[in-house]
């Protein structure tokens, strides 16, 4: 199937241009074709803007074990509503993914059931360093360094440099120093108020992990990759980063600060916590000079009968998928960043960072994962028309301008306007590790 998306406005590489894009067979066949190029479908896009598919390194879809919160059915329709082609879903499920089989296993259910490109990370723990060495087809492994939701972690010295030494594919880890949580907690006897959740996961927690991390990657020389950077003080330490590290940072550490837990409650309680607005300032401002390169959510559903229990018993998480590249069109449309910009945050960057192969670009050759924008379109945010199947989002209420109205997954039309084609499947991302990563 042929299809002419004509009169766009499209970011390629080079920047924004005015130009038809051409598909086939699931890939770009041409930029800027005339516009008599022979097409069976022909889709008119004038007044909008077209990009590569968003690609969000980091969400918990919770399958296989934890399906009431969310499916890689729901979870990936919610992709597609949001703009989001390709995800790539973190370890912490029930089975946890820390072997090959339960790694190709998921990949298979996938297969079967996501109507977006996938990944899957596979999970360290203290003692699965033969299946971190033969793991395949995956972005990298994920270290809880400290623990979240689930039982993964690994925070011994030892074993940490037994997985930086012995392993090759990129690492990631979710950085919260647990010495100093559980320290906290203590002190705080657990902790009665959401307020609390900020002083238990706290600015040292956060920077003495990730300064750990990055000691750690430094000195093996091995790809690294901060997930979810939330004080000013890492930003620090992502300085001097290359050529190993690389930064994430997620929305609701951008959009939402502790004055925010009064109005919002546990719908922002987090993992890292969420911090000061001036922490919010200083995580643009590091995305703007390039000491963070990517922007994923950790979309994290539960429902919202876990979330209403009382502090610590509520859990930690919030489900993002489907509004993260509003919320940055919005921000486009305030002046604060340019669509280029986004546009490398959310699919180029990190495309590169986890070396994936013909996706994060219009380019001929890549494959055809594209989204439609209009930056014009003013919608609300309402709980009862996420998608997710947890049905809320923090962000209830909230009305932005620019949002994705249409997504092509492998050049097949997944989501028009409000409409699903559950039809639609797509595929296995594929991870060339021999690229280097970001900074090659
Ligand atoms: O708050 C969080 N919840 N942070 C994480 O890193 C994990 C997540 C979850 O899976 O619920």
């Amino acid at each position: 199937m042929r299809l002419l998306i004509k009169n766009a406005t499209c970011v390629l590489p080079s920047g924004l241009a005015a130009a038809n894009i051409l598909v086939d067979d699931g890939k770009i066949l041409g930029v800027d074709p005339p516009v008599s190029a022979r097409a069976d479908e022909v889709i008119d896009a004038a007044g909008k803007h077209l990009i590569p598919g968003v690609i969000d390194d980091q969400v918990h879809f919770r399958e296989p074990g934890l399906t009431h919160k969310e499916d890689l059915r729901t979870g990936s329709m919610a992709c597609a509503k949001g703009g989001v082609t390709t995800f790539l879903e973190m370890p912490n499920t029930k089975p946890a993914t820390i072997t090959c089989d339960r790694l190709h296993e998921k990949l298979d259910l996938a297969a079967s059931k996501s109507v977006v490109n996938f990944g899957f990370y596979v999970g360290a723990t203290s003692d699965n360093i033969e299946d971190l060495q033969a793991a395949k087809r995956t972005p990298g492994i994920k270290i809880f360094i400290g623990s979240s939701t689930g039982d993964l972690l690994v925070d011994e010295q030892a074993a940490l440099e037994r997985i930086f030494a012995e392993t090759t594919l990129p690492i990631t880890a979710h950085c919260e120093d647990e010495t100093t949580v559980r320290a906290n907690a203590e002190r705080l006897a657990g902790g009665k108020t959401l307020a609390d959740h900020s002083r238990i996961r706290d600015h040292a927690a956060a920077e003495i992990a990730t300064k750990r991390a990055i000691d750690l990657a430094v000195r093996h020389k091995h790809r690294f990759h901060v997930l979810h950077v939330s004080t000013a003080q890492e930003t620090e330490l992502l300085r001097d980063a290359r050529p190993f590290v690389t930064a994430e940072a997620c929305p609701h550490h951008l959009f939402f600060n502790v004055k925010d837990y009064g109005r919002l409650g546990s719908r922002i309680q987090m993992n890292p916590s969420i911090k000061t607005a001036e922490d919010g300032a200083a995580l643009w401002q590091a995305l703007l000079d390039g000491r963070i390169q990517v922007i994923a959510t950790d979309h994290a559903p539960h429902t919202l009968d876990e979330k209403s229990k009382p502090y610590p018993q509520s859990p930690s998480g919030l489900p993002a998928v489907e509004n993260s590249l509003a919320l940055m069109l919005n921000e486009v449309n305030l002046g604060r960043c340019t669509l280029e910009q986004v546009v490398h945050w959310m699919c180029d960057a990190p495309a590169r960072v986890w070396d994936i192969v013909g996706k994060g670009r219009i380019a001929e050759g890549y494959d055809a994962d594209l989204v439609l924008i209009d930056l014009a379109k003013t919608a609300t945010i309402r709980d009862e028309e996420q998608v997710t199947k947890s049905r809320w989002s923090p962000w209830d209420g909230v009305t932005l301008t620019g949002w994705p109205t249409h997504t092509w997954v492998g050049g097949r039309l997944v989501y028009a306007e409000g409409r699903f084609d559950e039809a639609v499947r797509g595929r296995e991302a594929f991870f060339d590790h021999s690229r280097g990563g970001y900074w090659t």
